[in-house]
């Protein structure tokens, strides 16, 4: 699966989802409760677009490191 490209705000509080179940991939919507499974809090330094993990195979999530193609 392909990561996505999502434009970012610095500093503004994003939660990444790392149970797969979330309709938009790759930021949580609230689809994991009750598998025992939570969001990934994070930040970015600065605005600007942004690859986002949607495989959940990212070494470093909820960023894209390329895992998705190998
Ligand atoms: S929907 Fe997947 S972690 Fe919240």
């Amino acid at each position: 699966m392909s990561p996505v490209k999502m434009s970012l705000e610095a500093n503004k509080e994003y939660h990444f989802c790392t149970c797969g179940k979330s309709a938009t991939t790759v930021l949580c919507d609230g689809s994991h409760k009750g598998s025992g499974l939570a969001p990934k809090t994070f930040f970015v330094p600065e605005s600007k677009e942004y690859y986002l993990c949607a495989c959940k195979k990212s070494a470093n999530a909820p960023f894209c490191d390329g895992s998705h193609a190998k």
